[in-house]
């Protein structure tokens, strides 16, 4: 189709068929406005955060939590850090809480403690990227802001019949999405985006029976809607491997660090290991330990498949430390006990149990 106005007439009618369905399904989360009223902004901002790469589900009791807790952008800039750190637990990413409480400082010191309402201001507070950016812009304030995630991505491929695989088609789904958001109720336009994509239209299944957009849907129209997105076959992954340190002292702590704040798993807690490389191993590893004698390695290793990458993880035990003068730099000595309120990433959590499991032997 390359007739314009016949382009934006189709546009605005699949507008007003998802917002009518919206008026009817939405659904009734912990952070949406009631029907006809715009959320609190620092609501809406709070919700965005922690359902990156999280459910609806999990997020609804900590949303309540923090909400309890600091009802306010004012109150959580001024909370402990560590407070916030650990309501999170259970969230990942503990990054993400570190920019949070930046965010929420950030809002109160650079903007009176009130939340920007443009894409372009909201773009520069710490941990709001481009999707989050739009979806503040749009749910609190109201401006016609696409925000598009995955579930967005998979949405307007199957409503345009995209053939072409992902990411190659982002311009174009950027482009129709944008061109669909209306003058009012934008935020709506991408709650219900949202709600369609999280109900209707899943991953697996397409549900074309009851979708508002049967009658216009490209993707329906040709019978190619479940098998879109299309996206490009994966590189096969590398493996990784490395050499992780588990070290006791002689009451039974063991060594903890936190990882760098950037970066994969940043500001998590790990146990002291090498570099993680592809390719051959150091020829002697132990050297990189940053304490321990009377080394044991244990038996077999502990696999963990990242985004990117497949990693394992050789496990070498340092026979007890003594208690005294062995604190070092960077680092901590966590009781067992204690281990599971760590903020440890699943891999080392799969540590843990493994140098345990030997320890039982
Ligand atoms: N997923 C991401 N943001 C959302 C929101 N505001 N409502 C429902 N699902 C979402």
């Amino acid at each position: 189709m390359n007739d314009a106005p016949a382009e934006a007439r189709q546009s605005r009618e699949m507008a007003a068929a998802l917002l009518s369905w919206y008026d009817r399904h939405r659904r009734a989360l912990p952070w949406r406005a009631a029907a006809g009223h715009r959320a609190d902004p620092y609501h809406v901002w709070l919700s965005e955060i922690m359902l990156q790469q999280t459910t609806v589900v999990t997020v609804g009791p900590y949303f309540q939590k923090f909400l309890a807790a600091w009802p306010t952008v004012a109150t959580l800039a001024g909370a402990p850090l560590d407070d916030i750190l650990k309501a999170w637990a259970g969230l990942g990413y503990y990054a993400r809480a570190r920019n949070l409480h930046k965010c929420a400082k950030a809002v109160v010191t650079d903007h009176h403690g009130v939340f920007p309402d443009t894409e372009e201001a909201l773009l520069k507070l710490p941990g709001i990227g481009p999707y989050t950016a739009a979806a503040i812009a749009a749910i609190a304030f109201d401006r016609p802001a696409a925000a598009i995630d995955g579930n967005v991505e998979r949405v307007v491929s199957r409503a345009f019949a995209l053939r072409e695989p992902l990411p190659e088609t982002k311009p174009q789904i950027r482009d129709l999405t944008r061109a669909m958001v209306p003058e009012t109720r934008a935020g709506d336009f991408a709650q219900a985006l949202m709600d369609l994509g999280a109900t209707v239209c899943t991953p697996r299944r397409a549900n074309c029976l009851i979708c508002p957009w049967s009658g216009s849907c490209l993707g329906q129209a040709q019978g190619i809607a479940e098998d879109l997105p299309r996206k490009r076959p994966k590189a096969p992954k590398p493996t990784r491997h490395g050499t992780v340190f588990w070290i006791a002292r002689s009451d039974g702590a063991v060594l903890v660090r936190a990882r760098p704040e950037k970066g994969l798993l940043g500001g998590m807690t790990e146990f002291p290991s090498t570099q993680w490389t592809e390719g051959a191993e150091p020829a002697n590893p132990l050297s990189q330990a940053p304490l321990g004698t009377g080394w044991r390695k244990l038996a077999g290793a502990v696999r963990h498949t990242f985004t990117h990458f497949h990693l394992e993880l050789d496990v070498w035990a340092s026979e007890p430390v003594p208690r005294d003068g062995c604190d070092l730099p960077g680092c901590r000595w966590v009781d067992p006990v204690d281990l599971p309120a760590e903020a440890l990433p699943t891999l080392m959590r799969k540590v843990s149990a493994h140098a345990q499991a030997a320890g039982d032997d």
